[in-house]
Formats: C-alpha cells, structure tokens, sequence
C-alpha cells in the first residue's frame, strides 16, 4: 500500500519514533511505500512530500520534534479545501492516511472519513495528555520530567533566598502535567484549569506554611488555570490566528498578588516550550514505537475511521469519534487524594 503520513499540532517528543516505527513495519513486513506530508495538511494541499523508508528514518528514534514539520490549520478553513485533500490522495495514488495529532488534528481526520469517506487512522498526541479515548498521550512523560527536574533545581535557589517560587507549566485546558510535575517535585500548591482557584486562600495557605517555619514554597500553575470568578483581575485574552487562546503570563499575574498580600519574595518561572522539545523518555519511545506499530497494522485491517490507544498496558482501536469535540481532563481521585495531601 502506499501510505501517507502527516503530523499536525503543537510538535511533541515522541512524534518521530512513531514514524519510525510506522515505517519500518510498513516497509518490512507489509511492503508498504510510506510518504510524509510536509507541514502537516498545508503539505497535503500544496503536495509537498518526501519518502520515508527505514534508511531515511535512521537515528530518529530518541530525536525530538517532527522530521516531516507541523502547523495548525484545517483543510475545512477554505471551501475548497477538502476537494484539495481528495485530488492530492487520489493523484498520489495513497491508499491510506495516517493523521498523527492532537484534538484539532483528530477532529479533522474524523470528520474527512465520516463526512467525505477518506481512509484515515489517528494516533493520539500532546504533551498535554488530554484526548479522550486513550490512558495516555505520548509526549506526556517527557514534559512531566522536564518539568520536574526544574522544580527539583527551584527547590534549592527557594530555599537559599527564602522565596515563592511559582513556576508555570502547559497545560492549555487540563491540569495533567501540573497535577503530576506537582506531585513528583513536591510542590507546595498545584493551581489547575479543572479547578478556579482562590488566591486568597492560596495566600493563606502559603503564610500558613511560611508561620511553621518553612520560608520557602514552589506554587505550580498550568497556564490554563483561572481564578473563581470575581477573585482576581486577570489580563484581558488575546487569541491568535486560529482562535486559540494566547496563553502564558497567568503565573506572573499569580506572583505579583502574593507579593503584595504576602510580602513574600517571589520569582516566576515559565517553563514554555522546553516542555515540548528535545528527546522523550524511554516510556514514550516505547508508547511512541507500539502507537506507529498499531497505526500500520490497522491500516492493513483498513480499520478506517479508528485511533489507536493505550487501555490499561495493551493498545487497543477506538473510534476517532470518542475524541472529538471532548477532553479528558485530570483524573479527581489523583487530585483530591493523592497530590492534595502533599500539597500544603
Ligand atoms: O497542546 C499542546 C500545547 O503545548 C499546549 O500545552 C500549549 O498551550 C500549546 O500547545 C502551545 O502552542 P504553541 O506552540 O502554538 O505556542
């Protein structure tokens, strides 16, 4: 078969070792011809590929971001865009596309095989860890060690100075990395955009702490976190292109108003996209490796329309219908009874 493969999104570590994978199963034991798709569905539209074979992909496994680059966008933004798709795959003679993505890149592949009949498989993708339909997302673990190692290293500049530290994290509308970088740094407070928080009682907690003795504390936020209503001015949100919320900056915003109600020293550290880069973690090498595996078996069943996930410790297929238009956000027994013991 001659299988199209593309990545769209935020990149993620992970994204070339699911690739890699897809490939080299697909050339060795289906004898598969597998084209990339350059910068996700603008590729698909202009036509600008490059092959993938077991050679090309060599050394590709522990390397970070997306050998075949990534874009936001949509072929539905434009009318004639999914026509687009249409005459690229049938001029290229592809049999099958493999849509590597996050909610929007599911969502899309999704509705090209319900609406319009185009033989696709997803695999799910984002840091975030917040599709629905699978345990976990691969690119997860990376941003969560990531993440853990900075509040590992704030704990002792903390310290040293007496400070609160508040470091923000990604998470656009889960707490997932918070809840666990939290948990594994051993934070002092976690603020996630499942839960509004109330600053007056995140600053009575810290001077709690801080009357006990201990003059320093590490505040973990996802950028996504907002206050209870009515508790806190925040900036006015500005969107991009897509439509998506710009976020970053809520932590700064968090910082000053502890400062000021506390007296605390406080310093802000936003992590960013260094969450995002460099390589995975030997679990999402391995998630990443069993997802492309998957994603090319059920090519082979023509399992059109399906996701490969992790259930449990098996992969499974489910429909991409389960990820659409939902997000799966943190799990509240991990939240209310595990991390918020140690968070005080
Ligand atoms: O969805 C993954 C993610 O990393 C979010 O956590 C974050 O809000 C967003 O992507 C950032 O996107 P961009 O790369 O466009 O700044």
């Amino acid at each position: 078969m001659r299988v199209g493969i593309l990545t769209g999104g935020g990149d993620c570590p992970g994204l070339n070792a699911v690739i890699r994978a897809a490939v080299r199963k697909g050339e060795r034991a289906y004898g598969d011809e597998l084209i990339g798709f350059l910068d996700a569905w603008d590729g698909v539209r202009d036509r600008r590929t490059t092959p993938l074979t077991v050679e090309s992909m060599r050394g590709m496994l522990p390397r970070g971001g997306t050998v075949l680059g990534t874009r936001r966008g949509s072929p539905f933004d434009t009318p004639d865009g999914v026509d687009q798709v249409k005459q690229t795959l049938h001029d290229l003679g592809i049999d099958a596309l493999m849509v590597i993505g996050g909610n929007g890149s599911l969502s899309i592949a999704c509705r090209l095989h319900s609406d319009h009949g185009l033989p696709v498989i997803g695999v799910p993708k984002t840091i975030d860890n917040d599709i629905e339909g699978t345990d976990l997302t691969f690119g997860f673990t990376t941003a969560v060690q990531i993440a853990t190692d900075a509040i590992d290293r704030l704990h002792t500049t903390a310290e040293s100075h007496d400070r609160v530290m508040v470091v923000e994290v990604m998470g656009r509308h889960t707490g997932w990395i918070a809840t666990h970088a939290g948990i594994a740094g051993g934070a002092t407070a976690v603020l996630i955009p499942e839960i509004p928080f109330d600053i007056d009682e995140l600053c009575a907690r810290l001077t709690r702490r801080h009357d006990r003795g201990r003059f320093a504390s590490i505040v973990v936020v996802a950028e996504g976190a907002e206050p209870e209503p009515g508790t806190l001015e925040m900036e006015e949100k500005i969107y991009d292109r897509f439509g998506h919320v710009v976020l970053g900056g809520v932590a700064t915003r968090i910082a000053t108003t502890i400062a000021q109600r506390t007296g605390f020293e406080t310093r802000v550290v936003q992590l960013g996209h260094v969450q995002r880069g460099g390589t995975p973690t030997a679990f999402d090498r391995v998630l990443s490796t069993r997802f492309g595996v998957a994603a090319i078996d059920a090519v082979h069943e023509q399992a059109w329309g399906k996701m490969v996930v992790l259930r449990g410790d098996k992969i499974e297929l489910e429909d991409l219908t389960v990820a659409v238009g939902k997000t799966r956000t943190v799990d509240r027994e991990l939240f209310d009874n595990v991390a918020s013991h140690f968070f005080a």
